[in-house]
């Protein structure tokens, strides 16, 4: 069987005591054993003093805080749990690894662990031979600027080959976010008007009412542009404008992603504006005097057939009123006549990704009074989460470990990401301080949409169900 779709017959997951482990990749784990799509090994790896017990009750704790635990499917996954005790610099871990792995052929190696730990992992998975016919998970940031990401590429590539290699963003697997481009490719009435000619601006907002979650000093090294803007806002950016491809392939989709990117040219410092919450520099792990911004907001255009002249604003921040990713596609305005007189809105189309899946299409009715005046309403297609709905942590790793790559970040991806953001985060423009609960700092004519910012609005019934 060729190794592109080859099952892993192992999981091995560096960072087993980690954070992204306990909120996220257990959920995750036990959420495929239920779907019956994980009965191979899963091997934690850390360095961290623990025992295998020790490492199953920090998983229930993670299983009771962010999902519940499920009896029987967490039975099983006990069943599969190892773990590694050890330094990731020490030959003896790898082995202990290789042991565990038994007669292993394809196993995935899950990188949760920071970028600078992926040169000795690697190199030591070589040496140890774990790397043989294996393939390699890692997470977004992919490096911290384009210098960087392509150092980190030339690591993993000399040890994997491209098709191999799993660059997760989360955003990617959720169902709202691919299925802006379900929705855009199964609808004619909408590819007539998706364009210059029709579009007058695009606004895609990912607020969130909360702060750093005791992420510091991860946060502190990273900020808003590499932690959520140049991938999963680029990512919906791309759903959103792609062209269809030739084919349902990976290569194909993602080749017409990467053309998207390929058609931005680098933001300037003055197209971006950075904030920061106040009460940031009191987070544990921030530096007392950092500059990194926990808001920004940009503005670019792509210089394509399509889009050439249409302004794309994006912003995302922390400590916002809401907690809401949604995206405005607006629409120019009809020709005013003497017949139509004035009163009729922008039409537009809005995708809501979070908290609730909706698609609205604004338009503007006159009420039947006949008084002549005009009101925006919005159909709406809506759906909230079913609880056996696959979240984004059980689709990325069921993918991976199956060999689909569509939903990951291809290496030029990566690459042109950072090459649009890297001259504005080179010179970046300050950070002015907003309060708590504000929409950030003022923005300036660049960063400011035509007729400014629509908020999310999110009402307690739009909530997932806690
Ligand atoms: C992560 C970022 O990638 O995405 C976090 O590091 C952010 O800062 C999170 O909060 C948001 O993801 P979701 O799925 O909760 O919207």
């Amino acid at each position: 069987m060729h190794m592109a779709q080859a099952r892993s017959d192992a999981l091995v997951f560096f960072g087993a005591t980690g954070d992204l482990a306990h909120k996220k990749i257990f959920p995750a784990l036990q959420a495929m054993v239920r779907r019956g799509s994980l009965n191979v090994p899963v091997i934690g790896v850390a360095k961290a003093g623990w025992t295998l017990d020790q490492l199953k009750a920090r998983a229930q704790d993670g299983l009771r805080r962010y999902g519940g635990v499920n009896a029987a499917a967490w039975e099983k996954l006990s069943s599969l749990l190892r773990y590694v005790d050890g330094d990731y610099s020490d030959a003896a871990t790898f082995e202990a690894v290789k042991k565990e792995l038994g007669g292993a052929k394809h196993p995935a190696h899950y990188l949760a662990i920071p970028p600078a730990l992926f040169d000795e992992v690697v190199r030591q998975l070589v040496q140890s031979g774990a790397a043989d016919g294996a393939r390699i998970i890692v997470e977004k940031p992919f490096g911290h600027d384009l210098a960087s990401a392509q150092k980190l590429n030339q690591i993993l590539l000399a040890a994997f080959p491209e098709s191999s290699i799993f660059r997760i963003d989360h955003y990617l697997a959720k169902g709202p976010v691919q299925n802006m481009v379900s929705f855009r490719f199964s609808n004619a009435f909408l590819e007539p008007v998706w364009n210059r000619d029709y579009v007058d601006s695009v606004q895609i907002t990912m607020a969130e009412d909360f702060g750093v979650q005791g992420r510091g000093a991860f946060y502190d090294a990273t900020g808003a542009v590499r932690d959520v803007v140049q991938n999963h806002l680029f990512q919906i950016m791309c759903n959103l404008c792609m062209e269809s491809p030739a084919r349902k392939d990976s290569e194909s989709v993602r080749d017409e992603k990467v053309k998207v990117l390929k058609a931005i040219s680098p933001i300037a410092p003055e197209h971006l504006v950075r904030g920061q919450f106040q009460g940031y520099l009191d987070e544990k792990g921030v530096s007392p005097d950092s500059q990194v911004e926990t808001y920004a907001a940009l503005c670019l255009e792509i210089q394509s057939w399509r889009w050439q002249g249409v302004p794309f604003f994006l912003r995302a921040g922390k400590s916002l009123p809401v907690t809401c990713t949604e995206v405005i596609v607006r629409f120019r305005k009809p020709p005013i006549t003497k017949a139509t007189e004035s009163g009729i809105e922008h039409n537009y189309l809005r995708f809501r990704i979070s908290p609730d899946m909706t698609i609205a299409i604004a338009v503007s009715v006159a009420p039947p009074d006949l008084a002549g005046h005009r009101e925006v309403a919005e159909l709406v297609a809506s759906h909230h989460a079913q609880p056996d709905e696959m979240e984004a942590y059980e689709r990325v790793l069921t993918d991976a470990m199956a060999g689909d790559p569509t939903i990951f970040a291809r290496q030029d991806y990566v690459e042109e990401a950072w090459r649009i953001v890297d001259d504005a985060l080179q010179s970046p423009p300050p950070v002015t301080v907003y309060e708590v609960h504000t929409w950030g700092p003022p923005a300036t004519s660049y960063t400011t949409p035509p007729g400014g910012w629509i908020e999310p609005q999110v009402s307690s019934s739009t909530l997932p169900e806690k």
